[in-house]
């Protein structure tokens, strides 16, 4: 007060002023609208809420240039349609105990004002009882223009130009093709949990997905595929507390990635660890320990028991009792797949085993890596990279020393039975000086050295051999690639299609020759030289796979992810057996490699036994 009529007010002024609502609804826009694909989840939802029961998305330039959603829901006022581009604008909640029972998609009223602040909207809207709609255009969050329109009920909104008006934003964005692959993961989220309602998406004037209202199931085989539909085992339990339904995949479905995995709590898609190893759970012991099975799975409850308003995507939520809707969910899903008969026995109590949730994931840490690059035998292989057996004859002699046993009885225990004449009879002189190997549960290859043995895991060994040529493939050596003789065709669901066309110019770098046909149809034209042919199509679609399991993670590039993807595949998996050539070039490749100790993954490719540590157990 006392500035206003003070001389000197204007420069000794307040500083605080309110931000212009542009500016204000940038900010906020920044938190709902982070790409193209968030954009699709809001205006597919407000449509959903509008109880539409037809829902078209046509983007362009995957969503930078166009995103339009087209409903035929219940449509606005024109009041209510110059209203709903404010923040906080909403007709779904009034007060705050309504945000305790929220069953519509939306709430906030933010959505809208976003939009408006980081592109060009043009909405059309018109209500069933009235005789014309509304017209409304704004840039920028400034209506630039409103008229009546003449149109059939319900609701068009298109988004031009996202982020025409924040270039750094604009700058951020992925490649199309990545960006349209998070429209695709959006759209299939939505469409997966309404199939009771139409949708369709429409990428640079071609119908990418066309889903005729149907049930859950249809609905599912739509989305992911016909090889599901006669693979699909239905959960279904109901409880005064909550209700869960669904399908999961019959074990043999389960894939080596995590990619056909959805959640949905009151309709809602929710990405959720917990939940997913409740999942696990239920299905242990019935599929490989690495692999991941197939589910869409709905669990509804009283919306007071959850809290969506957690993250501004609503895509994590709290659960008042999360170990409830955790025993519950791994309950279910043991009980539908034991009523198919897929598991003998099966208890359907309520499971007990959530406090071991520390136990997934042990990567391997810090400590042991250190110790391993330590040990001597990681020195004795990396010093000088591959031409380390011939090099240096000493060690050699060391490792004879070890691997000839002076005793019988001592070959017997270090079951390692080598014999010099099978050793003589090699040709490679590298593989010459290596000694026998023991291949454990054809998983394990057990290597003597002269401070006691090693056991490498074959496929992590395998994968840093493959991660490594691979890396060198894409930096400027590509992997020759066989001409196929019968180049092959194969069809993929559209959302797989956008990932491998992104992938194709790497892929070739990897020795895989493809050529897009249309209509998410590919042509193998040719594969890596040391992969055997005829089995092309499931290695690209494992590749593919594998991909989508690695596309939440951002400390990945789309590269990082391929060539990780491609070992993978390519990698020895458990359970082949493999010849002493087979095993002995394995050994010497991996200790050729710069990073020989540690799968690309961070798993660990050996451990070490020491012999002196033996010798104390046996009190020697
Ligand atoms: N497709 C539509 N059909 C009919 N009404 C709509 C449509 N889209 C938006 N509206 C109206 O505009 C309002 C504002 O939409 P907006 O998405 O900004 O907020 P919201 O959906 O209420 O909450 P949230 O920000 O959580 O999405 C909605 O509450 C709804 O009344
Ligand atoms: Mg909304």
């Amino acid at each position: 007060m006392y500035y206003f009529w003070h001389p000197n007010y204007h420069i000794l002024p307040d500083i605080i002023q309110l931000l212009p609502d542009n500016i204000a609804n940038q900010i906020a826009a920044g938190e709902v609208i982070q790409r193209p694909a968030s954009a699709v989840k809001e205006l597919l939802e407000n449509a959903i809420d509008a109880g539409a029961t037809e829902i078209k998305l046509i983007v362009n330039d995957a969503g930078k240039s166009l995103i339009q959603v087209i409903d035929n829901g219940k449509g606005m006022s024109e009041t209510d349609a110059r209203m709903s581009f404010e923040r906080h604008a909403t007709s779904k909640i009034k007060n705050i105990d309504d945000l305790f029972r929220i069953k519509t998609m939306g709430f906030r009223g933010e959505a809208l004002a976003s939009i408006a602040a980081v592109a060009q909207v043009e909405l059309k809207t018109k209500k069933e009882n009235e005789t014309t709609g509304t017209y409304i255009e704004i840039d920028n969050s400034v209506v630039k223009k409103q008229e009546p329109v003449a149109m059939q009920q319900g609701t068009s909104i298109a988004m031009k130009n996202l982020f025409f008006n924040v270039p750094a934003r604009r700058n951020f964005l992925k490649s199309n093709a990545a960006e349209l692959r998070h429209i695709v993961d959006e759209f299939i989220r939505v469409a997966m949990s309404f199939p009771e309602i139409f949708f369709s998406l429409t990428s640079n004037g071609q119908e990418v997905f066309h889903l005729d209202k149907g049930t859950l199931k249809q609905r599912i085989t739509q989305i992911l595929g016909n090889n599901y539909s006669s693979k699909l085992v239905s959960v279904q339990e109901q409880t005064d507390y909550m209700n869960i339904y669904g399908f999961v995949g019959k074990p043999e479905t389960a894939k080596k990635t995590r990619g056909d995995q959805y959640f949905f709590v009151n309709n809602r898609f929710i990405k959720s660890a917990y939940l997913n190893h409740a999942m696990m759970g239920a299905f242990d012991e019935m599929i490989a320990k690495d692999s991941f099975p197939m589910y869409a799975l709905f669990i509804d409850l009283d919306p007071s028991q959850v809290d969506i308003n957690v993250h501004p995507t609503k895509q994590e939520i709290k659960f008042e009792d999360e170990k409830i809707v955790y025993a519950f969910v791994q309950s279910a899903v043991k009980h539908a797949l034991a009523q198919f008969s897929i598991t003998p026995t099966l208890d359907f109590e309520l499971d007990a085993s959530i406090q071991k949730l520390d136990a997934v994931n042990k990567p391997f840490t810090e400590e042991k890596k250190s110790a391993a690059v330590s040990s001597s035998l990681y020195k004795t292989f990396t010093q000088k990279n591959q031409a380390h057996f011939i090099e240096n004859k000493n060690e050699l002699k060391h490792w004879k020393d070890f691997y000839e046993p002076t005793t019988e009885n001592e070959s017997k225990k270090l079951e390692v039975g080598s014999k010099n004449s099978e050793f003589k009879s090699l040709t490679s002189e590298l593989i010459h000086h290596i000694p026998d190997l023991l291949q454990l549960h054809n998983t394990y290859i057990v290597l003597p050295n002269e401070k006691g043995f090693l056991v490498i895991h074959q496929q992590n060994a395998h994968e840093r051999i493959l991660y490594e040529r691979f890396s060198k493939a894409i930096a400027g050596t590509p992997v020759a690639t066989q001409q196929s003789l019968f180049p092959a065709t194969f069809e993929l669901v559209p959302a797989d299609a956008v990932i491998l066309t992104e992938l194709l110019p790497d892929l070739h770098l990897l020795g895989y020759l493809l050529e897009p046909f249309g209509n998410n149809t590919f042509v193998i034209q040719g594969t890596p030289a040391d992969v055997e042919q005829g089995n092309e199509k499931n290695i690209i679609e494992n590749i593919i796979e594998q991909y989508k399991h690695f596309s939440g993670d951002v400390k990945f590039n789309k590269r990082e992810k391929l060539l990780r993807s491609a070992a993978w595949q390519q990698a020895i998996k458990p359970g082949v057996s493999l010849s002493q050539s087979e095993m002995k070039r394995l050994v010497e490749d991996l200790f050729a490699c710069t990073t020989p100790n540690i799968a690309p993954n961070g798993r660990p490719t050996y451990t070490e036994f020491k012999k002196s540590e033996l010798d104390k157990v046996f009190g020697r």
